[in-house]
C-alpha cells in the first residue's frame, strides 16, 4: 500500500486509482474510510473482500455535495434536505430509500442506501476531483477498531488496499451518526458525536432508537464490533484500581482511566484519557489500537459518564467490550 500525500500531484494520483477501480483509503473528519467507486460494481466487490465483510452488510456512499444525494436516494424525504442542511458536510450519516438504479451490492441487497457528505477538507478536494461518490465503510477488518490515522489503515491491509492518503489524524474520532429516513418514523441507527438532542431539534420530533436485534442491517450495531485484539471490560472508576491490580497477576493490563492514579502499579499500562467527550472521542481508537500492541491479557476501560454527550462513546466501549 503506498502512502500518499495531500498535496496536488499525490490527490491526482488518488484519483486515477479510484477511477482504475482500485481500493484508496482516505481520511474523514471521523475515521479513515476504505474508499473505492461507489459506481463500479468491481470496485464495492474489492472493499467487501478487502474488509473480510458480509455481502449483506451495506457501505456507506460519500458523496461530494448535498445535491448528489437524488442520484442515490429516491424520494428524497424532506426530513433528510432538513437534516443535510443542517449537518452536512458532517459526521451525520442518512439512511434513505434507495434509488431504482443503485446497484445492490452497494446496499447489502437493502431498499435503502446510507449516505453522507463529509467535512474533512481531504475528503472534500478527493471527491471534488473524482467527480463521482465514493463507496468507503471505515477502513479496518471487520468488526476491528476503526482507524484514524493512515499508519492504522497500513497496520490493516497490505497490497489489496492500493493507496492511503495521509491526513494526519481525524478531528471527531468515532463513526458518524446514522439517521434513518426510510420508514414512517426516523430512528437513531447509530449514536454518534451529533447528539440526538440536535437531530430532534431540527427535525421537531423525536427519534425512536432502533432496536438492536434487527439482523445485520448495520454491522456497527451488532453486540460485538469496534474491538480491540485483547479482551476488554468496562469498571466503575472507584473499583478501578483494584480490579487493575488483581488482573495483574496473571499478565499485562492496560487500564484506560480519565484520572492519575496515585499507586504505582507492576504490570499495568495505566493511561490518562481527556475528561471532555469531544477530546476523548479522537484519541480513543488510538489508544485501544496503542495498549494492544503490547498483547495485554485484558483492557481496563473506566465507565464513561451516563450523559447525553458520553453516548456514543458508551456505546462503542459496550460494544467492544463484548
Ligand atoms: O463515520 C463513518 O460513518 C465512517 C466514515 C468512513 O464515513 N464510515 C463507517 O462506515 O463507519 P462503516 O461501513 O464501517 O459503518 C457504516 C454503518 C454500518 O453499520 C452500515 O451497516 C450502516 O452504516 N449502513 C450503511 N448503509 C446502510 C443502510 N442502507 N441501512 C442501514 N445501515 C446502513
Ligand atoms: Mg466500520
Amino acid at each position: 500500500m503506498r502512502r500518499l500525500s495531500t498535496n496536488d500531484h499525490d490527490l491526482d494520483e488518488a484519483v486515477a486509482l479510484l477511477r482504475a477501480g482500485k481500493l484508496v483509503a482516505f481520511p474523514t473528519e471521523t475515521v479513515y474510510g476504505l474508499g473505492g467507486d461507489a459506481a463500479n460494481a468491481d470496485a464495492v466487490r474489492a472493499i467487501f473482500a478487502a474488509k473480510g465483510r458480509p455481502a449483506d452488510h451495506p457501505v456507506i456512499v460519500h458523496l461530494p455535495n448535498m445535491d448528489a444525494m437524488e442520484a442515490w436516494a429516491d424520494p428524497v424525504p424532506e426530513a433528510a434536505l432538513r437534516l443535510a442542511g443542517a449537518f452536512w458536510p458532517g459526521p451525520l450519516t442518512l439512511v434513505l430509500p434507495r434509488a431504482a438504479h443503485v446497484n445492490p451490492l452497494v446496499t447489502g441487497g437493502q431498499d435503502t442506501i446510507g449516505l453522507r457528505v463529509p467535512s474533512h477538507p481531504v475528503a472534500e478536494a478527493l471527491l471534488e476531483r473524482f467527480g463521482g461518490s465514493l463507496a468507503a465503510p471505515s477502513a479496518n477488518r471487520f468488526g476491528h477498531v476503526s482507524p484514524t490515522t493512515a499508519a492504522h489503515v497500513q497496520a490493516e491491509f497490505g497490497p489489496e488496499v492500493a493507496a492511503v492518503v495521509d491526513g494526519g489524524a481525524c478531528d471527531v474520532g468515532l463513526e458518524s451518526t446514522i439517521v434513518d429516513l426510510s420508514a414512517a418514523e426516523p430512528r437513531l441507527l447509530r449514536p454518534g458525536m451529533i447528539h440526538l438532542a440536535a437531530l430532534e431539534s431540527v427535525l421537531g420530533r423525536p427519534l425512536v432508537a432502533a432496536p438492536t436485534e434487527e439482523g445485520p442491517r448495520a454491522p456497527g450495531r451488532l453486540p460485538s464490533h469496534y474491538a480491540p485484539r485483547a479482551p476488554l471490560r468496562l469498571v466503575g472508576p472507584a473499583e478501578l484500581a483494584a480490579s487493575a491490580r488483581e488482573a495483574a497477576v496473571s499478565g499485562l493490563v492496560a487500564v484506560l482511566s480519565r484520572r492519575v492514579t496515585a499507586e504505582a502499579m507492576d504490570g499495568v499500562d495505566w493511561r490518562v484519557l481527556p475528561e471532555t467527550p469531544e477530546r476523548y472521542a479522537r484519541v480513543l481508537y488510538a489508544t485501544l489500537r496503542d495498549v494492544d500492541v503490547a498483547e495485554p491479557t485484558l483492557i481496563l476501560v473506566e465507565r464513561v459518564p451516563d450523559a447525553p454527550e458520553w453516548r456514543a462513546i458508551g456505546d462503542r466501549l459496550a460494544r467492544a467490550a463484548t
